[in-house]
């Protein structure tokens, strides 16, 4: 940025990864990014993405930095391009950002990206996040960018139709006093995307209708749960949807397996843990991270277990989190 430059007008945004608890897996609409299957998903506090996006009137070209890298990602440039087609804005940005967990690794950074990215570009160019939230075209291009990332713009536990597209907050995240216990169980970048992990599995397993047929069933179930403030309920459901998305994936054509040994020795501690009367449910993305959601009283326990599996450092309890946020 040039000292000469009249201030540059910028913002700052944090945005905490979410987990699905009701899984999204395949499109109805490639060019929208529109879901196959609504989803359900808990967003967390301890992880998550912050940028810094400055619309800079001396530069030439759109410059992102990421983790301290500088590099080249059409993602972000096409981010900015909608947020400057929505604001009216024709000002190039510097885009600096820093993911609070592996990137590509499954642990859902590309959510958490970018919506911080759309909300600290909106904000630079003076725009109000609420009215961003409210705004159609606005969860349009945060869904373009990824997914699952509309589900960040709010805190807690929140729902995307499968529908609309559109995105709204079930329960706030001090509503109910829940943790996901991460176990992060490989350090190296997932081998497909989910992008086309999901292509393949629409395309070629013969499972692919029978998880979105039953997808719904399990969305009523967990709805159910969370009035109920039910967890063994909703950590079935999340148990269910999770399995039943990874058979989908199993049965495309090559077959698609994220897990890892250990994260079958993962799952064979928190079952073990259900065997000793402890709440704890697991949940794993497109990667071979096992989630395990529980309430807070029991975090410890869980973290203790899946400290057996993972390498030490690699066990984080999250809060449920707030959504994406304008930092001052
Ligand atoms: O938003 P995407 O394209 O990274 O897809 C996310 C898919 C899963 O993480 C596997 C499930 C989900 O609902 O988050």
């Amino acid at each position: 940025m040039s000292q000469s430059a009249r201030p540059a007008d910028s913002a700052t945004a944090w945005a905490g990864i979410n987990i699905a608890l009701g899984k999204y897996w395949g499109k109805r609409d490639t060019t929208r990014n529109l879901p196959a299957v609504s989803s359900l998903s808990l967003t967390l506090a301890e992880m998550g993405t912050r940028t810094t996006v400055i619309f800079d009137p001396e530069l030439t070209h759109d410059v992102f930095e990421l983790d301290g890298v500088e590099g080249e990602d059409p993602r972000v440039v096409a981010m900015l391009d909608g947020i400057r087609g929505l604001r009216r804005v024709e000002r190039h940005a510097r885009v600096i950002s820093r993911n609070h967990v592996p990137t590509a690794s499954g642990l859902a950074s590309s959510a958490s990206g970018a919506a911080a990215l759309a909300a600290a570009a909106w904000a630079a160019t003076g725009g109000d996040l609420a009215a961003a939230r409210a705004d159609r075209a606005f969860i349009e291009l945060v869904r373009r960018g990824s997914g699952s990332a509309p589900r960040s713009l709010y805190g807690g536990l929140v729902e995307l139709d499968r529908d609309s597209g559109g995105v709204r907050p079930v329960l706030s995240a001090n509503a109910w006093d829940l943790r996901m216990v991460v176990a992060r169980l490989a350090h190296a970048p997932k081998k497909i995307s989910s992008r086309q992990g999901m292509a393949r599995t629409a395309s070629t397993s013969p499972f692919y209708g029978a998880w979105v047929d039953a997808h719904p069933g399990d969305m009523v179930a967990a709805r159910a749960a969370i009035e109920a403030r039910d967890l063994p309920a909703l950590g079935a459901v999340m148990e269910r949807s999770t399995y039943r998305m990874h058979a989908a994936m199993l049965g495309a054509d090559p077959p698609l397996r994220y897990w890892n040994g250990r994260t079958l020795d993962a799952l064979d501690r928190v079952e073990a843990l259900r065997a000793a009367g402890v709440g704890a449910w697991a949940t794993m993305d497109a990667g071979p991270h096992v989630k395990v959601l529980c309430v807070a009283a029991d975090a410890e326990a869980v973290a203790a277990a899946l400290a057996e599996v993972a390498a030490p450092g690699d066990v984080t309890v999250a809060r449920a989190g707030p959504g994406a946020t304008i930092e001052p």
